[in-house]
C-alpha cells in the first residue's frame, strides 16, 4: 500500500522483539513451535492489549452513560476515550462519526439497512467488485430484495486485480452506492481506492469501504481517502473480538434513521413518541462492548508505537520472500498475483485439496487458513473450491516463511 507510506523512514521492525509482546506465539502445536500465518482471519493480541482489558475489567467496569456513581463515570470515560482514540487513528473529523459496532460485518449491515434500504428503489444500482467477501455482498443482496434495486458487479482479471475500466463503465446515473474492499481478504489485492472514490463521487454515488484487511497494514486517513463510510474490525488489528468501527461522514449518519432500537439510542421514550439520541449514540442501542473498545484503543496505541509504515514494510518483505519461495516449489500455484498486494498469499498444491494441505501444515505447527475465505465468488472465478492462505502480521519472521516452505515440501512428499 505504497501510496500511504510516510516520507519519514522509520526504524525497521524488530520482529523478535515484537514477538515477546505476544505470549501465545510461544505455544507448541503438535510438537512444533507455532508458526502463526493466519492473521488475516484473526491477529493475536499483545500483552499491552490484554493488560488494558484486564485493567478496565478489574478497576473501571460499570455500565456507561447510565450512572452518576464513580465507576460508571470511569467506564464512560474509558469508552468515550476509546472513541476519541479511534477518531485520531483514522483522522475522522469528529467522534460523532465513530460508531462502535461488533465488527466489519455489522458495520456494512448498518449502512445497508439504515442508509441504503430506506432510500433505494427499483432502477437504483449498488456497485460492488468481484473481489468482495460475503459480508460485502450479502447485505447488498438483502437490500436489493427488499427495495427492488439492482446489484452490479465489476469484474477482475486473472491476476486478481479489479478491471478498473470495466468498473468505471458500470458507474452511471443509476449508481447510488459503491461498496468495495480496501484489500481483498482472499487474494491480498490492494484496490485503487482513491480512483474508485473520485469516480464514484463524480457520479453522485456514496462509497462504503470494507477496510478489515487494510487497517492492520497501512495508515488509513478517511478524510484523505474521501470515503463516505469506512468500516473495520478490531480483532484483525491485534485487538479483541466483538468490537469494530463504522466511520461515516456526519451529514450522512445524521440523515439516517436508527438501525436497532433500545436503551442508549434514545433521548425520551413514551408510548406515543420516542426521540432519538445524538450521534454517535443513535446507532449504539443497548449496553456496548466497553472492554472491547478499551482493548481496541490499546491495539491502536500498540501498532502506532511500532509504526504502521514499519509494519507495512516488514510485511511486504515477508510477502515478497514467501512469494519467491513458493513460486519455486513444484506443483504450487499462487492465486492472486496483483501488482499491489498486502500481506496475503493464497495458493494451491496440485493434486492436494487445500483442507488436506492445511492439516499437514498444522501437523508441522504451521497455521494457515484453508477454504473459500468467505469469498466463494472469488474461488468460482478461479475455478477452485478453495485455497490455502498464509497471511503475515507484525510478529512474523523470515523463519516463519522458511517453516512454511519446509512444511509444504513435507506435504508434497506425503501426497506424491
Ligand atoms: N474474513 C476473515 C478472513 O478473511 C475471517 O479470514
Amino acid at each position: 500500500m505504497a501510496a500511504n507510506v510516510s516520507p519519514v523512514r522509520p526504524a525497521p521492525l524488530d520482529a523478535q522483539r515484537v514477538r515477546a509482546d505476544f505470549p501465545i506465539l510461544a505455544t507448541t502445536v503438535n510438537g512444533h513451535p507455532l508458526v502463526y500465518l493466519d492473521s488475516a482471519a484473526s491477529a493475536q493480541r499483545p500483552l499491552q492489549v490484554l493488560r488494558a482489558v484486564e485493567e478496565y475489567e478489574t478497576h473501571s467496569h460499570a455500565n456507561v452513560h447510565r450512572g452518576v456513581h464513580a465507576l460508571s463515570q470511569a467506564a464512560t470515560a474509558a469508552y468515550e476515550g476509546a472513541r476519541e482514540r479511534v477518531r485520531r487513528f483514522i483522522n475522522a473529523r469528529s467522534t460523532r462519526e465513530i460508531i462502535f459496532v461488533r465488527g466489519t460485518t455489522e458495520g456494512i449491515n448498518l449502512v445497508a439497512q439504515a442508509y441504503a434500504r430506506p432510500r433505494f428503489k427499483a432502477g437504483d444500482e449498488i456497485l460492488i467488485t468481484a473481489l468482495e467477501h460475503h459480508a460485502n455482498i450479502v447485505p447488498w443482496q438483502m437490500v436489493c430484495e427488499a427495495s427492488g434495486c439492482s446489484l452490479r458487479v465489476a469484474p477482475i482479471n486473472r491476476r486478481g486485480e479489479l478491471e478498473l475500466e470495466e468498473f468505471l463503465k458500470l458507474l452511471g446515473p443509476r449508481t447510488r452506492l459503491v461498496a468495495v474492499a480496501h484489500v481483498s481478504n482472499a487474494l491480498g489485492t490492494v484496490l485503487p481506492l482513491k480512483r474508485i472514490i473520485e469516480a464514484a463521487h463524480a457520479h453522485g454515488a456514496v462509497v462504503l469501504v470494507d477496510g478489515a484487511q487494510a487497517v492492520p497494514h497501512a495508515h488509513v486517513d478517511v478524510r484523505a481517502l474521501g470515503a463516505d463510510f469506512y468500516t473495520f474490525s478490531s480483532h484483525k488489528l491485534y485487538g479483541p473480538t466483538g468490537i469494530g468501527v463504522l466511520y461515516g461522514r456526519e451529514e450522512l449518519l445524521a440523515s439516517m434513521p436508527p438501525w436497532q432500537g433500545g436503551g442508549d439510542m434514545i433521548l425520551t421514550v413514551s408510548f406515543e413518541k420516542t426521540t432519538y439520541n445524538e450521534l454517535p449514540w443513535k446507532f449504539e442501542a443497548g449496553t456496548p462492548n466497553m472492554s472491547g473498545a478499551v482493548g481496541l484503543a490499546a491495539a491502536m496505541d500498540y501498532v502506532e508505537s511500532l509504526g504502521l509504515t514499519a509494519i507495512a514494510e516488514h510485511e511486504q518483505h515477508l510477502l515478497g520472500l514467501a512469494t519467491a519461495e513458493l513460486a519455486r516449489l513444484p506443483d504450487v500455484e499462487i492465486i492472486g498475483t496483483a501488482a499491489h498486494k498486502a500481506s496475503v498469499l493464497s495458493f494451491t498444491m496440485k493434486g492436494v485439496h487445500p483442507h488436506d494441505l492445511g492439516t499437514i501444515l498444522d501437523a508441522e505447527g504451521v497455521a494457515v487458513r484453508t477454504g473459500h475465505h468467505c469469498a466463494m465468488p472469488v474461488m468460482t472465478f478461479f475455478g477452485l473450491p478453495a485455497t490455502a492462505r498464509a497471511s503475515f502480521g507484525c510478529y512474523n519472521t523470515e523463519g516463519d516463511v522458511a517453516s512454511l516452505v519446509a512444511a509444504l515440501h513435507k506435504a508434497r512428499g506425503v501426497f506424491s
